[in-house]
């Protein structure tokens, strides 16, 4: 393995301090969740190994939600484990995997520090960040291992409809290869929801998480969900190499926690719905940043519209050291300076707003005269 640290992390706003920052818009999660807030006792925890697929009534509330049995569902330490954990089990050094460019960088550095052969499908903000399946049918070769997307996406916040995810998994049956689903956003799909891919076929591995929709990426919990027998033995494997079983502490609170998902869930979709009204009227009201509007999640992918001429090493300088104001970069998704992802549900409505037109000033202030 190539271990390289990534932009993303290297520049995480909980390195930076989260002191030195007065408009946080760097975050791809709901605001974090305390646990006093959320009525969990654990007093009478055993602190023991748990089961190693993970505790068997959380994996029995999480198999609920897509029709599967408690066994098709393995705990794992967030979805970053999880797609370490799927991407080292099907990929070797040389093997080809298909991954959608841009995306969560994780699901493009764990095939690279591989060494595995990457074909990339690119959403291009020209195209909506639309997913052609002709393009994607065109990079599976015989030697494809894997294809890697993420719905709801995560920088852009798009999303497929059903007959479109429908095609996809027909396709990978078709080339005899395997989709990868990351998940982690689909219980903030503006829309409905997105069947569990995986219920679909048993090519299809989803993996999805309690960080995002919940606010609980403390906890650390995530999930692989497959039919498939054989990889969710290879994936326990895996699992049982690296970690042995998840902390029983994380296990309990996300269990007590989704025991009462509809209780705590809803106000936090609220909030998430009221906050992309802010971020919609904001983009109607100004003329320097463009997008595509997001379907779901709490994130989305502007740019500074690319006639206008700025200086973008002083427009972040000015953002970050005047205005406080964290952005997550272009460069942590691989794509040019001008654009920017803005999380639009982790800090204050005030905040949102306020840390929104702080960039239009930054861009004002950088603008080559
Ligand atoms: C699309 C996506 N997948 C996976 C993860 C990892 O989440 P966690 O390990 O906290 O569950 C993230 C975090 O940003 C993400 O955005």
């Amino acid at each position: 393995m190539l271990y390289k640290r990534m932009p993303i992390e290297i520049e995480a706003p909980e390195g930076f301090g989260y002191e030195n920052i007065d408009c946080n818009l760097s975050e791809s999660s709901f605001t974090d969740q305390k646990l006093g807030d959320l009525g969990i006792n654990i007093n009478d925890l055993v602190l023991l190994y748990g089961d190693h697929k993970g505790k068997p009534e959380l994996r029995e509330l999480i198999a609920q939600d897509g029709h599967f049995t408690a066994d098709e569902v393995l705990l794992t330490s967030g979805a970053a484990t999880a797609l370490f954990i799927v991407a080292t089990s099907f990929l070797e050094k040389n093997d080809h995997i298909v991954v959608a460019k841009t995306n969560y960088a994780t699901n493009i550095e764990t095939p690279r520090a591989i060494g595995a052969e990457i074909s990339y499908l690119n959403l291009r903000f020209e195209d909506g960040f639309n997913l052609d399946l002709k393009a994607l049918d065109k990079l599976i070769t015989k030697r494809t291992k894997l294809v890697s997307l993420t719905y709801p996406h995560n920088p852009t916040g798009v999303l497929i409809n059903e007959a479109k995810l429908k095609a996809i998994i027909e396709l990978m049956e078709r080339k005899g290869t395997y989709l990868l689903l990351d998940e982690t956003y689909r219980d903030m799909s503006f829309g409905n929801k997105l069947p569990v891919a995986a219920s679909l076929s048993d090519s299809v591995i989803s993996i999805s998480s309690m960080s995002k929709s919940y606010g609980l990426p403390g906890i650390r919990i995530g999930w692989i969900v497959s039919k498939n027998k054989q990889f969710m033995e290879t994936f326990l494997a895996a699992k049982e190499q690296i970690c042995i079983a998840n902390s029983v502490v994380d296990e309990e609170i996300a269990f007590q926690y989704l025991q009462k998902k509809e209780q705590f869930f809803a106000p936090v979709r609220d909030t998430i719905l009221k906050n992309f009204s802010i971020i919609k009227d904001f983009m109607a009201h100004q003329n320097s940043l463009e997008w595509v509007e997001p379907q779901g999640g709490c994130v989305c992918f502007p740019r500074i519209k690319p006639e206008i001429d700025v200086n973008m090493d002083k427009f972040h300088d000015i953002l970050l050291n005047q205005y406080k104001t964290y952005i997550g970069r272009g460069h942590w998704f691989e794509e040019d300076a001008r654009y920017m992802r803005i999380g639009y549900s982790w800090d204050t409505s005030e905040k949102l707003l306020k840390g929104l037109n702080n960039i239009l000033k930054a861009i004002e202030e950088a603008k080559h005269s």
